[in-house]
């Protein structure tokens, strides 16, 4: 495996913890870029099942080294949980488990913030998973956020905390009618955290540069998905950083001519958690009986997630802002039953045809997919690990999935276990 970007080439939840499960076998690094513990990655092995928020699913493996990139924004509280969980699972992140000195921190404060702009906003909300990202996204590019090695000088870090609780305080108080939050009691807790994130707390653009020259293989694990992108997704109903591949050279100081190749991973169908366009919706009764099939339940939120037919509009945009190389399709197991399956091709709004994803979101929102639809196969496939012995429909559904998007497909998954995968290059 050469240096490789794994990303959501949709609204998330797509079976990236899987697929880099699958790859991180042969990593040596394995590395998160942006967004922080709204992400629910799960990874299933031999009956036992892992979800990972903010730790890399390369964790898992013996040998990667794991790295949380500076583009990530951590709560220590939510990351230090996660590695009591792996300890009690046997699992040990010593020595292997890196932080970027320059990683931004989430506070209580931005979870206050982020769940009091939510209920403000009533039936306009984003739906976010209120873990705070947003509004510590918004401290990093007004300056005045905090990070990791700021923990490290205590006074400077006092004096930072003292000026944004001040306006964070200004905000509860005179906008959303709420208590002030009090200074000390996150400065003494912060202080804690700070010892504990010592031994963590590493240059990650030099430990991946040094790596890269000795060979070694580097494999970023993407959070959330393209149509969450902060630029290129469904604004504003996205997440504040950016999942798409060009995130991953951004969130960790390696630089784009030093990756290799880029993966993006789709679900045979399509979901979303939260607000937001989502053209390929189907109603109640059918999004009921996918989610039920596919569990399609939150890893974070435990949120119903709202199901679709796949997109092939999103999904050539997806390869195209992504530079994707190769696909893996995810959960085509999901599909089995079903008597014919759709995808769209296009969207009709107002009297013109749209095959490229538009800039505007009522084209999504208000228009209507164009669909093309294919028999389905009826019959169990999650046990097949030979493409051949696959149902014919199927391998046509894969077929013209490939040619939608435009893209190859190298993968595909038909079920959670790491056995349940075919691979179609070695
Ligand atoms: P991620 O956020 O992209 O890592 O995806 P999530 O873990 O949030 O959601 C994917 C869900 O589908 C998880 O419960 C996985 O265990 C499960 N999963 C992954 N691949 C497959 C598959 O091919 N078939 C089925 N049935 N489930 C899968
Ligand atoms: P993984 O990595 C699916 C969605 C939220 C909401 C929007 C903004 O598991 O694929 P935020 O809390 O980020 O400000 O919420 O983004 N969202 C996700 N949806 N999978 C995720 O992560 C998500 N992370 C955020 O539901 O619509
Ligand atoms: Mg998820």
């Amino acid at each position: 495996m050469s240096n490789t970007i794994l990303v959501g080439a949709q609204f998330g939840d797509e079976g990236k913890g899987k697929v880099i499960d699958l790859l991180s076998g042969e990593a040596d690094y394995v590395i998160r870029f942006q967004g922080g513990h709204n992400a629910g990655h799960t990874v299933e092995i031999a009956g036992e099942r892992f979800v990972l928020h903010l730790i890399p699913s390369g964790i898992l493996h013996d040998n990667p080294i794991c790295m949380i990139g500076n583009g990530v924004v951590v709560d220590p509280s939510a990351l230090f949980e996660e590695i009591e969980m792996l300890n009690s699972k046997g699992i040990s992140i010593e020595g292997r488990l890196f932080v970027s000195e320059l990683t931004q921190l989430i506070f209580p404060y931005h979870s206050k913030l982020d769940e009091a702009k939510e209920k403000s906003l009533g039936s306009s909300k984003i739906g976010t998973t209120k873990r705070g990202i947003g509004p510590a996204y918004m401290d990093k590019t007004a300056r005045t956020g905090i990070r990791v090695v700021d923990l490290f000088d205590e006074k400077r870090f006092r004096a930072k905390l003292e000026t944004n609780i001040k306006m964070v305080n200004y905000l509860l108080v005179k906008l959303y009618n709420q208590e002030p939050i009090d200074v000390d009691s996150i400065f003494n807790k912060y202080m804690e955290y700070a010892d504990k994130l010592k031994p963590l707390a590493c240059d990650v653009s030099l430990m991946l540069n040094n790596a890269i020259k000795q060979k070694k293989q580097l494999l970023f694990e993407g959070a959330q998905g393209t149509m969450l992108d902060v630029d290129f997704g469904t604004y504003p109903f996205v997440t504040s950083s950016n999942p798409v591949s060009g995130g991953a050279c951004i969130g960790t100081g390696v630089g784009p001519s030093r990756i290799d190749k880029v993966i993006g991973v789709m679900k045979a169908y399509k979901t979303r958690v939260g607000e937001g366009p989502f053209p390929t919706e189907f109603c109640d009764e059918m999004s009921e009986k996918i989610r039920l099939v596919g569990n399609e339940y939150g890893a974070t939120t435990g949120r119903a997630r709202r199901c679709g037919w796949l997109d092939a509009v999103i999904g050539r945009y997806a390869v195209r802002v992504n530079g994707i190389d190769s696909i893996v399709l995810t959960k085509l197991d999901v599909l089995s039953e079903l008597d014919e399956i759709k995808v769209a091709v296009g969207y009709r709004y107002e009297g013109k045809i749209y095959n490229e994803f538009p800039a505007d979101i009522r084209v999504l929102t208000e228009g209507e997919p164009i669909y093309e639809t294919f028999p389905g196969w009826q019959k169990d496939i999650s046990d097949i690990n030979r493409y051949e012995d696959l149902p014919d429909n199927a391998k046509k559904y894969i077929h013209s999935v490939s040619e939608f998007m435009e893209c190859r497909i190298d993968i595909i998954s038909l079920g959670p276990d790491r056995n349940q995968t075919i691979k179609l290059v070695s």
